[in-house]
């Protein structure tokens, strides 16, 4: 895979397809850029699609937490740059959500579409700060595979934990493969992270919200709520998926894209 060097740091990205406006998609926490294989594969051959890991992710240079959502927003913005982008349909997956949300404050005007995926605007409560750090401490003292162990049962429906082992272990090595300094930034970087609500009614491009119906992490009436508040705003629920409703059902996810986009 090709890398880039932006905003002082080495970014791993797929790039795959054509087409004047790319699709950049930003994976969650703690995955990378292989979350995005299935709609790489099949939109690319419409859209050119760009899906980068994240600092600390994947095959992208390791820093020193945390990471902000604005640092991976900046971040963002010198990618895009170095490969001489101007304006793209930004996908932001849950985490990528949050990064999206930032970048779209700082630049709205290199965003054509926004499709918001399994995510929400809300910042974290105190008591969730507090599991954060818990976790952040959890992932240097015993790695990742311990943060796997806990996170998978979450990201995915009980039905693709029971009877989608390949699903099960895509995730699990994404996770327990990530960087311990990634895991415990990303934790870091999302508690300090602030509040996107007041951006939603200013959202002036077309909106795709994307949410699997069992997603226990940004449940369906968050996502509900943002179409109700985002001026054009299209909301499609993925059945028989949770968090990972990209992976769960990805005909139906990749579908919901497409619809969109054309
Ligand atoms: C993610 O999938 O990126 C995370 O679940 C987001 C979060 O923990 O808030």
């Amino acid at each position: 895979m090709p890398t880039v060097r932006a905003n002082d740091i080495d970014i791993a990205y797929r790039d795959q397809g054509s087409g004047d406006v790319p699709i950049v998609l930003l994976h969650g926490f703690p995955l990378d850029k292989r979350m995005w294989e299935a709609q790489a594969e099949s939109l690319s051959g419409e859209f050119r699609v760009i899906a980068p890991d994240l600092r600390g992710h994947g095959e992208s240079q390791v820093t020193p937490g945390p990471y902000t959502m604005e640092l991976l927003a900046d971040d963002l913005n010198a990618f895009l740059d170095a490969l001489g982008l101007g304006q793209v349909t930004l996908g932001g997956f849950s985490m990528g959500g949050y990064v999206a949300f930032a970048f779209y404050r700082k630049h709205p005007e290199r965003v054509a579409n926004l499709l918001l995926l399994d995510t929400r605007p809300q910042p974290d409560s105190e008591e969730a700060k507090g599991g954060r750090e818990t976790m952040a401490q959890l992932a240097e003292s015993e790695g990742g595979a311990a943060i796997a162990e806990r996170l998978v049962p979450r990201l995915l429906c009980a039905d693709t934990v029971a009877n989608c082992q390949d699903v099960v272990d895509c995730v699990t090595a994404m996770i327990t493969e990530c960087p311990v300094e990634g895991i415990a930034g990303d934790l870091r970087g999302m508690a300090l992270r602030g509040d996107s609500s007041d951006l939603l009614p200013n959202i002036s491009v077309p909106t795709l919200l994307v949410v699997g119906d069992q997603d226990v992490i940004t449940p369906p009436a968050e996502s509900q709520s943002m179409a109700s508040i985002i001026p054009n705003a299209k909301l499609v629920e993925v059945s028989g998926a949770g968090h990972l409703s990209n992976l769960e059902n990805p005909d139906a996810f990749t579908g919901a894209i497409r619809d969109f986009l054309s």
